[in-house]
């Protein structure tokens, strides 16, 4: 059995409270300064992040200590963010505390965590980072929820068409071929897979695409925001303004830029946006959102609903006002049934860490170090970089494959040579396997160099 799989007890130096970048919960609680509920940074918090204006990408000293409030073992280089974010040690404690106080004292578990009152400060705060506003945005278990509901939600006929790109993630394409095949609306493909999308030669030639799909039956467009395949960034605005002028609902999936890229959803102006906080934002496992613009909420069904229909309640009673107003706003799309609230400790969390640091540094630094990654590898012989060096059309992914070489046995090699973790992107459909990095704030420039190195001398090796 592979050794290094085999966890042993956390490293003591992850135990550190000095390390964390909030205060103890559970102590907080006994102490009676837990109030509203509301888990937040406080001015008692300790700064242990070193000033965020010394945050320039290339600032080693800066990056390697961000770098150093993760979990990760010091021997591993994870590039695999777009898969799933590990938490840094604040959002781990974070979970960890609220698992305990669950267990230990159910009574201030529901006062200060599973309640009301705590999901929508989260909400709240969570709407200010990604840019909507709190109204429009439902806390979800990953961005496949959100593109479900986003796909299902909107009323359409037989003959209606959706459009979507043979590049989505199945999380947006399947329940689209899933409506279609229920309810007899049709599928329209904008087939990304041609060598001028990759790269393309600019955001025009991805708008165009999109433009030819659009017939007077088209009633949504869902697209990615960031491709999981080619790292792309799809020029969602212009996507989004084209189709808004012509009546046309848009659906993003947001998997990749919360936590990745500096978002503001309001700016792109699309109606629905399934985000994850799971991945790049770096917060605990089943952690996403849905937001849904407040002019398209009673547009929008939810797919899974317990709450109140037409102001009626149960056996036609009418609900009380605070069902009502809760119903007439993204949270009809949270209302079924239980959920880990202690779940939304960690996007708080994570929120902090990500604030204290800020967004606009950390989407700098992620490009510096793709960027980085991705001219080193162009220097390989025989190596096609998938991703665009139009700052447009790029952010944290890299994607690439070596002439002559399967991308899940370099994967294999740089893990058992190297400890380096990347993915291969397989999509038989369209004859589509690439290596795929991801480059985020637990990656420290050594680790980036290295990475390109390790490519470097596999690509050279005799192939069978
Ligand atoms: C583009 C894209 N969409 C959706 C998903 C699914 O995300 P989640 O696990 O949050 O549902 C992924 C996962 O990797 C993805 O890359």
């Amino acid at each position: 059995m592979d050794q290094l799989l085999v966890r042993p007890d956390l490293d003591a130096r992850y135990e550190d409270p000095a390390r964390l970048s909030r205060r103890d919960f559970l102590g907080a609680v006994a102490a009676g300064t837990l109030s509203a509920g509301l888990i937040s940074e406080s001015a008692t918090a300790k700064p242990v992040l070193p000033d965020s204006a010394m945050a320039a990408p290339d600032n080693d000293s800066y990056w390697n200590h961000i770098a150093d409030q993760f979990l990760i073992r010091p021997d591993v280089t994870y590039m695999n963010t777009g898969t799933r974010g590990p938490s840094p040690v604040a959002v781990y404690r974070a979970q960890i505390d609220s698992i305990k106080l669950a267990n230990q004292d159910r009574l201030s578990y529901a006062a200060h965590v599973y309640n009301a009152d705590f999901k929508s400060a989260v909400r709240l705060k969570l709407a200010k980072f990604v840019g909507c506003k709190p109204g429009e945005i439902a806390l979800t278990n990953n961005t496949t929820e959100g593109m479900v509901t986003g796909t299902f939600g909107p009323d359409m006929k037989p003959g209606d068409e959706i459009i979507y790109t043979n590049h989505d993630h199945s999380s947006g394409g399947q329940p689209i071929n899933l409506r279609c095949a229920r309810q007899g609306t049709i599928p329209v493909m904008v087939d990304l897979s041609a060598p001028q999308f990759h790269p393309p030669r600019s955001p025009s030639v991805i708008v165009d695409a999109f433009e030819q799909a659009i017939t007077p039956r088209t009633r949504l467009i869902s697209l990615c925001h960031v491709n999981y395949t080619d790292g792309c960034v799809l020029p969602v605005e212009e996507i989004c303004k084209m189709a808004r002028s012509k009546g046309i609902l848009t659906l993003v999936d947001g998997a990749h830029p919360p936590g990745m890229m500096d978002l503001d959803i309001a700016s792109l102006g699309c109606d629905m946006y399934a985000g994850a906080c799971h991945k790049w934002m770096l917060a605990g496992q089943l952690t996403g959102f849905l937001m849904v613009r407040e002019d398209v909420l009673e547009r929008v069904w939810p797919s899974n609903y317990s709450g109140p229909v037409n102001g009626l309640s149960l056996y036609g009673k009418p609900a009380s006002d605070a069902q009502v107003s809760r119903a007439q706003t993204a949270e009809k799309y949270e209302m079924h049934g239980s959920t880990n609230y202690g779940i939304g400790v960690t996007i708080d969390a994570a929120l902090n860490f990500h604030n204290r640091i800020g967004q606009q540094a950390i989407e700098r630094r992620d490009r510096f170090l793709m960027a980085r990654v991705r001219s080193g590898l162009q220097e390989i012989p025989g190596c096609q970089i998938y991703s665009s060096e139009d700052e447009r059309l790029c952010a944290g992914l890299v994607s690439f494959k070596i002439k002559g070489v399967d991308p899940v046995a370099l994967n294999e090699a740089l893990w058992a040579r190297h400890r380096i973790y990347i993915r291969n992107v397989s999509h038989p459909e369209i004859n589509w396997n690439a290596n795929r990095a991801s480059l985020h704030i637990m990656v420290k420039t050594k680790q980036a160099d290295d990475f390109v190195a390790a490519v470097a001398e596999y690509a050279k090796k005799p192939k069978r």
